[in-house]
């Protein structure tokens, strides 16, 4: 015969199986759907009247399977970070409404004669003005202090930006971005590789003193500029250009290299200054170039590093997502971090920080403009140690997500190596690790102990005209759209 009898201590064992089933439940079941409620409420909230609901679910569903889609190894953790959109945007514009901007704005002419310069420099201030976004009525906007804007300084090599969106078109959460693409050279292969960008929303914004249109005049090079190695002597002679300004190491002028500082500087200040989308806006801003490569989970990391930043480094100014370490531990160092203060040489890939950081900066322009190094991250590097107060300090990520594939690497002889071929590597590299990307956790693994140091100035930048130019970005009786 099988009695049973209800003894005190198995009512107690049933009463805490009980909760703890109920609570596994409500932990893996209910948060992400409340939360998924709370972001439809907020979108409610901010969106007004303006906004069709049945919009907003296809928007809302998207971005939830994408935080979905095909992770089973993924814990509950995903769910908390808000890959979605922000809970209290700033910045506010629905999808789906034919009101996002005026119906006359365009985008960049695909039918422009590229030959003609005169042409080339009134379309870039006509688009530079009027700022058209790509994709902003298929994804609208909604930006705040968690959001993430993403800034690609791009030049001309289309086959290396081409790899870089399609990494971009992998990274979980890209929907909820505005995507900002900087160019130093207006071609219409370029503009229609950013026109087929389809997963988020863009913005194509042109620096307007570029070489392609002041090709043989400064800041292109003038039939009259000094050559690089002449003495001092010989060029006053010659009364070629500037001759009483050679570097500090006796050159003269190279345009070729002082573009990139100057679009640098130019693109940064645009996009916090006057595009006008970004007015108060105050998240993150992270910087990449035309011939990086990102991992998918780079929106989710840098997320995360917000949160830790917050918890454990308030005053790190900068989150840096990349780094050039030969071998990359992902299973040890997936999801750790190191504070640091920021190295040119070891900072200067994938960083991201907010417009507290860029105030800074624009603080220091004088010493910016007046450094004499044609590179912007050795002169960051400058002014993080001698103007910055309490110089740049920053989390980085151990495991980098953010590859270089414009160089091949040390060992390969060949110049022109194969962008694709590099990122097959990286690809092969990502899928071996696919388990340690999107850690459950981020937290902080030490301190760097690299010496710091006021870096020796590289030179390349003693012409007044480049120091000039530099200074007029940032002067207010230039429209703005021309500084
Ligand atoms: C939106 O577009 C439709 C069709 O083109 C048009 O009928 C409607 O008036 C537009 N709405 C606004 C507010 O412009
Ligand atoms: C394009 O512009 C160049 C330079 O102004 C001019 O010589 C050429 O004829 C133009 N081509 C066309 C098709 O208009
Ligand atoms: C703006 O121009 C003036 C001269 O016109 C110059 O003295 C000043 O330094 C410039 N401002 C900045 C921020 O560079």
């Amino acid at each position: 015969m099988f009695r049973m009898r209800l003894h005190p201590r198995r009512a107690l064992r049933i009463v805490l199986v009980v909760s703890m089933v109920l609570f596994v439940i409500l932990n893996f079941q209910m948060i992400p759907d409340s939360s998924e409620e709370q972001r439809l409420r907020n979108h409610h909230m901010v969106a007004g009247g303006g906004l069709a609901v049945e919009d907003m679910h296809v928007q809302l569903g998207n971005s939830q399977r994408n935080a979905r889609h095909g992770d089973d190894h993924k814990s509950d953790a995903d769910f908390r970070v808000s890959l979605s959109r922000p809970v209290h945007p700033k910045i506010v514009i629905a999808a789906g409404s034919n009101q996002t901007q005026p119906a006359s704005l365009q985008g960049p002419s695909l039918t422009l004669n590229t030959s003609n310069l005169e042409e080339i420099k009134q379309e870039i201030q006509r688009l530079n003005k009027e700022q058209y976004v790509h994709n902003l009525d298929k994804f609208g906007l909604a930006l705040g202090s968690e959001s993430i804007v993403m800034v690609i300084q791009a030049h001309n090599r289309a086959d290396h930006l081409k790899l870089l969106i399609s990494s971009l078109s992998k990274v979980r959460g890209i929907d909820n971005v505005l995507l900002v693409v900087s160019h130093d050279v207006y071609s219409h292969e370029l503009n229609e590789l950013i026109g087929s960008i389809t997963f988020c929303p863009v913005l194509q914004i042109f620096f307007p003193h570029s070489q392609q249109i002041y090709h043989n005049r400064f800041p292109g090079e003038d039939p009259n500029d000094c050559p690089r190695d002449i003495k001092k002597d010989q060029a006053v002679l010659k009364q070629c250009n500037n001759a009483g300004h050679p570097d500090k190491y006796g050159h003269y002028r190279e345009s070729k290299y002082c573009q990139t500082k100057h679009h640098w500087i130019w693109k940064l200040r645009f996009v916090f200054e006057e595009v006008r989308l970004l007015e108060g806006y105050e998240g993150h801003v992270l910087l990449l170039e035309d011939d990086y490569y990102v991992s998918e989970d780079i929106l989710f990391s840098l997320q995360m590093m917000q949160n830790v930043r917050n918890k454990d480094c308030a005053d790190c100014r900068m989150l840096v997502l990349g780094n050039y370490d030969k071998s990359q531990n992902y299973k040890v160092n997936g999801g750790k971090v190191e504070r640091a203060y920021w190295i040119s040489s070891k900072h200067n890939m994938g960083m991201a920080f907010t417009r507290n950081l860029w105030t800074e900066i624009k603080k220091c322009g004088k010493e910016f403009c007046d450094h004499d190094d044609y590179n912007w991250d050795w002169t960051l590097q400058h002014l993080s140690m001698k103007c910055v107060p309490n110089k740049i300090r920053l989390l980085k990520m151990k495991a980098t997500r953010v590859f270089h594939i414009g160089e091949c690497g040390m060992h390969t002889k060949s110049k022109n190596c194969d962008p694709a071929a590099k990122v097959r590597q990286v690809e092969t590299q990502l899928t071996q690790n696919r388990q340690y990307l999107f850690p459950n956790t981020v937290a902080v693994d030490g301190d760097s102990r690299f010496k710091l140091r006021d870096p020796k100035a590289n030179g390349g930048w003693g012409d007044n005209r480049d120091r000039n130019m530099c200074h007029s970005f940032f002067n207010k009786s230039i429209p703005p759209f021309l500084r």
